[in-house]
């Protein structure tokens, strides 16, 4: 295929000329499920570099507005483009190449117990065919990055809850995405251990600037991550100074299949409309 041996700097064709940078559009999407209407007229765009925090009650559409931006479902009507391209009619061996640039963080982890995590890091790269040698070293450079590189050779089952989620970030990183989509890493954890995993996310944002999705239902989590920055001096996170907010950090409030808020962190938290307040209080 000729999009193989491009020059990945080669100008590409943008149809959306409106939205040259985007590498998420979502145009009037829609899906029904049964009879009950999940996502009505859904419309957004992520733009590259950006991390979109989708935010919103339980049963809104948030996961499943996730496994359409991956091609895993198809919605009824409206458009998808993905890295610029209309996926809502792509055929399945087109998604899986368009998946290849794709990490996904699922809430259960979604592990293979029979495998190591070596092997469960390296998954993608194995069925790439990476030579061994050096997918091993992409795979501690990706446990190295989430402070895992001492549980390599162990099963899943030998770990804790929040170890698990930190190997499927290494996972969902080691072949260098050019989009991460994150379906509430930090669901089903305590609150100190939802925190390791939201700093991992804003160091990921800060060290490589990867388009992202992230969801969850966690306020605090939300604003953790347009409040603080990754430090590469001390390699921590420390709050950006003078009560600052992280300018590629955006906003998406679902509620009940609609977009209730698109816009900028300052603007959320400055917001007039009476359920976003009540959302947000
Ligand atoms: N495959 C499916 N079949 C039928 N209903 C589904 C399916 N997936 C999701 N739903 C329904 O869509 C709604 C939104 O689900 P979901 O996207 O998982 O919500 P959220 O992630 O925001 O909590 C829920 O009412 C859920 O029951
Ligand atoms: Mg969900």
């Amino acid at each position: 295929m000729a999009a193989d041996i491009a020059p990945v700097n080669l100008p590409q064709t943008r149809p959306d000329s409106d939205s040259a940078e985007a590498i998420v559009v979502f145009k009037d999407v829609s899906i029904t499920f049964d009879i009950k209407p999940v996502l009505q007229n859904i419309s957004f765009i992520v733009q590259r570099g950006e991390t979109r925090i989708i935010l919103g009650p339980a049963g809104g559409g948030k996961s499943v507005l996730m496994k359409l931006a991956n091609g895993l479902i198809r919605p009824d009507t409206g458009t998808i483009r993905i890295f610029g391209e209309d996926i809502t009619k792509m055929q399945e061996t087109d998604l899986f190449k368009l998946r290849e640039r794709i990490g996904m963080v699922f809430q259960e982890s979604a592990l293979f117990d029979s495998l190591s995590v070596e092997d469960n890091v390296a998954y993608r790269l194995h069925e790439e065919h990476v030579p061994e040698e050096e997918a091993h070293n992409r795979v501690i450079e990706a446990l190295r990055f989430v402070e895992l590189e001492q549980t390599i050779a162990k099963f899943p089952s030998e770990l804790s809850g929040g170890m698990r989620r930190r190997v499927s970030i290494a996972r969902a990183i080691i072949a260098k995405p050019d989009l991460i989509l994150y379906d509430s890493p930090t669901g089903g954890l305590d609150p100190i251990t939802s925190t390791t995993i939201v700093e991992l996310v804003i160091k990921q944002r800060d060290v490589t600037h990867t388009t992202s999705l992230v969801i969850t239902h966690r306020l605090q989590d939300a604003f953790l991550m347009a409040r603080n920055r990754f430090n590469e001096q001390t390699g921590k996170i420390e709050p950006i100074p003078n009560g600052g907010i992280d300018d590629s950090t955006k906003f998406l409030v679902l509620n009940e299949g609609r977009v209730v808020f698109d816009g900028t962190t300052h603007e959320l938290v400055h917001t007039s409309d009476p359920w976003l307040k009540e959302y947000l209080s």
